[in-house]
């Protein structure tokens, strides 16, 4: 599997997440107010709802059911409900397309 195109950087907006799916993998891309681009799991680990449908803080996507807060960075969420992380992708521009492989995740161990 190769990178794919996910979007067009000029399409981000910040703080705005943006729903993407590549070959049936739900991504939330998030552009952060540093000018930072973030693609994690776009599903919720505590229910199936979409992240990208909550709110931006920083660098954490909280999801709009119960609350939950999940690092941009690690993936990790921050305060329950959910325990589980999402995957966080490895993200590359080209020119103005943002690229996604949907097989290949960060390693955030260190985070
Ligand atoms: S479904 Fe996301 S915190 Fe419950």
């Amino acid at each position: 599997m190769t990178a794919q195109r996910a979007c067009a950087v000029s399409d981000l907006q910040e703080d705005t997440p943006l729903r993407v799916e590549l070959d049936g993998v739900p991504i939330a891309v998030v552009l952060d107010s540093e000018g930072e681009i973030h693609a994690i799991g776009d599903t919720c680990t505590h229910g199936d709802i979409s992240l990208s449908e909550g709110f931006v803080e920083g660098t954490t996507l909280e999801c709009w059911a119960h609350g939950s807060a999940f690092s941009l960075c690690s993936g990790k969420p921050l305060n329950l409900p959910a325990y589980e992380p999402v995957p966080v992708y490895v993200t590359e521009i080209v020119g103005d397309d943002l690229m996604i492989d949907p097989t290949v995740t960060k390693d955030v161990s260190g985070l």
